[in-house]
């Protein structure tokens, strides 16, 4: 670690992973949740979180998460989108915060964290995979891309949304396919246990470059 009245300079090769952890998930902030749910080969509902988690692209349209090792073995959802090519991506919002962190549990295998979290489940319409009955807005996908993150294993599973669901009581501004957020009320993570919720919300126009 350096040091001069600039501020510190931190090598990110010379510190722990466990520190580069804490660096990551406190500066990139906020980031939004993707929670996946997925059924393994058997059926199996499984639903959790995920903050390395971002919007790719719109054409096609791809979102991506990072996930993680449990021990030397991949994470339920991993496997299990590995077996039916196929997650949702619940969007989360303020009032399912406490089941969403409920989800993060280190739950073995064959337990469905949606009984746990005593949340509904429904099956998606056009792949294999359950989604939270009750959140307002769910992204159908089908893995599309799996890309190795190096070692210790992370794989970046890259999935196409499919198909989007809306509930009633989300408002699209006037004529547009934006969702408003004063509806959708999401909530996005900052470091360790803390979450964002939306507060101010400022609109700025782009600077028009003649
Ligand atoms: C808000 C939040 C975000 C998380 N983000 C990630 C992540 O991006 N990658 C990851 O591997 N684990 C992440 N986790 C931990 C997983 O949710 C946790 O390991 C979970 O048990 C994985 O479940 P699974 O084995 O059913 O897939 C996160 C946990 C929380 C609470």
């Amino acid at each position: 670690m350096q040091s001069d009245e600039e501020g510190e300079v931190i090598r990110t090769a010379e510190i722990s992973a466990r520190e580069r952890y804490q660096l990551l998930i406190s500066l990139v902030v906020p980031r939004p949740i993707g929670w996946l749910s997925t059924f393994s080969a058997d059926g199996r509902a499984n639903l959790a979180p995920f903050s390395y988690f971002a919007a790719l692209a719109d054409t096609p349209m791809l979102v991506g998460a990072s996930i993680g090792q449990r021990g030397s073995a991949p994470k339920d959802t991993l496997r299990n989108i590995r077996e039916t090519g196929a997650c949702c991506v619940n969007v989360v919002t303020e009032s399912q915060l406490e089941a969403m962190n409920l989800t993060s549990g280190d739950f073995p295998p064959g337990v469905d964290e949606f009984q746990a979290a005593g949340l509904p489940m429904a099956r998606a319409s056009l792949v294999n995979a359950p989604y939270v009955g009750n959140c307002p807005a769910v992204l159908e996908c089908r893995l599309h891309q799996e890309v190795d993150l190096g070692s210790p294993s992370s794989t970046l599973v890259i999935a196409e949304v499919v198909a989007v669901h809306l509930d009633p009581t989300l408002e699209r501004a006037a004529g547009t396919q934006y969702v408003t957020t004063e509806s959708l009320r999401p909530v996005g993570r900052l470091a360790a246990r803390a979450y964002a919720l939306i507060g101010e919300i400022k609109k700025l126009d782009r600077p028009k470059v003649d």
